[in-house]
């Protein structure tokens, strides 16, 4: 099992979205802390395995045999001792086109689909192209933490929502969300009969002594109103291997979910997904505490060095994710200043905030799932700016 997190590997020209996006404008010399995929090599049982499909060398059509149902159950049920039938597995590429779906054919054109914000924007603007309505719930930051503002929840709810969309881990704050707010988000759910779905996808990321709870877990009956939707693709970094498991305990729903995949014609994995997940969840459980241990790390790093050399901005610690939120409004309220100090010259690319919504200029999001090389010189170029723009405006 390969636990060298530590080797930085050259990601340039390999079509990686993070590394090969970045605009040429800005040169080739940009640290990538941005897009949510890591720097880091998967467990190398996992490569030795798809070294071996693609040696096969006949990627014909594939389909879903039991032992990959038997992965995921065996998976919730050893990790989060969670017993969920096989009927409830429904495989889809991805967690985005899941959600796609279910906006386009469980509700209707202008439906109202509540969000609590700041918010992943692929999840938002699939409520948006889809031409239902977004109704943005903020969360409440309070001493250096986020909670979900649950008048405001409810108040929206009452207006006639009929999707409430859940990020548990939530991405980009990295709150856990305790079993008690997850039942009060239920129990809201249930009385104005809302469907709840929950993008679980960085579950299996979760900081010392916060636990990770599915929605679907809780209860029968909350059970029969949620999809879950869950997926190796973060924890294992297998993203662009397209597959994702969405548990959906209520048959009516299944069906209609199913039928939708059919309509748009979401049929078979590829040739590389079913191998791969089936070799993540049973053979690479040594591989992910060896990660997990690597990420806290990161983020004791993080704040160690924001404290001694970014004292303006403010970390929300993440119980969760392998992302950092930056409360950087202290340095700057204006995303075009972060943008040119953080981007232009010392030539970091991070999310910036306003891409998690309007409000959140004077935010930026970092990915801590990377070699400590590589964080470290990230964070070094960004205080070296920090300083001098201290020099000139203070
Ligand atoms: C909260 C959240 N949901 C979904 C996704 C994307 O999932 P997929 O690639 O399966 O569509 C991401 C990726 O960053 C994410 O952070």
């Amino acid at each position: 099992m390969n636990t060298n997190f530590d080797e930085v590997v050259d990601r340039l020209h390999t079509n990686s979205a993070k590394w090969d996006g970045i605009p040429d404008e800005y040169g080739k010399n940009v640290i990538a802390l941005s897009v949510a995929d890591m720097d880091l090599r998967a467990p190398q049982v996992l490569v030795d395995k798809m070294t071996e499909v693609a040696q096969h060398g006949i990627y014909g059509y594939t389909e879903l045999f039991p032992p990959y149902y038997a992965a995921v159950q065996s998976w919730f049920q050893r990790m989060y001792d969670w017993k969920i039938d096989r009927e409830w597995i429904v495989f889809c590429p991805r967690i985005v086109q899941a959600v796609s779906l279910i906006i386009q054919h469980f509700i209707d054109e202008g439906d109202k689909v509540l969000v609590h914000t700041p918010s992943y924007m692929p999840i938002t603007n699939a409520i948006k192209v889809n031409r239902r309505k977004l109704v943005e719930s903020p969360l409440l930051l309070k001493n250096g933490r986020y909670e979900i503002d649950f008048e405001d929840t409810e108040a929206k709810m009452r207006t006639g929502v009929k999707i409430l969309l859940l990020c548990s881990p939530h991405n980009p704050t990295g709150r856990v969300w305790t079993k008690e707010e997850l039942w009060h988000i239920g129990e809201l759910c249930l009385k104005y009969n809302v469907l709840l779905i929950s993008d679980d996808i960085h579950a299996d990321f979760i900081h010392g002594k916060h636990r990770h709870t599915f929605v679907g877990s809780l209860s029968e009956q909350l059970a029969q109103q949620s999809i879950i939707c869950t997926s190796p693709g973060k924890t294992f970094n297998l993203a662009s291997l397209e597959i994702a498991n969405i548990i959906i305990p209520n048959e009516k729903y299944r069906s209609k979910f199913k039928e939708s995949m059919i309509q748009a014609g979401i049929h078979n994995p590829t040739f590389f997904a079913v191998p791969a997940l089936e070799t993540a969840y049973t053979s690479c459980d040594d591989w992910l505490i060896g990660v997990k241990d690597y990420i806290s790390d990161n983020v004791s790093f993080t704040k160690e060095f924001c404290r001694e050399h970014l004292p303006k901005i403010k970390l929300i610690d993440p119980e969760g994710t392998y992302l950092i939120w930056m409360d950087c409004r202290d340095w700057s309220m204006n995303e075009a200043d972060l943008k040119q100090w953080i981007l232009e010259e010392a030539k970091v690319n991070v999310s910036f905030g306003s891409s998690f919504g309007k409000k959140y200029e004077g935010f930026i999001r970092l990915n801590l799932g990377t070699p400590r090389a590589l964080l470290h010189e990230g964070l070094r170029r960004i205080a070296q700016v920090y300083r001098s723009t201290k020099t000139i405006k203070i």
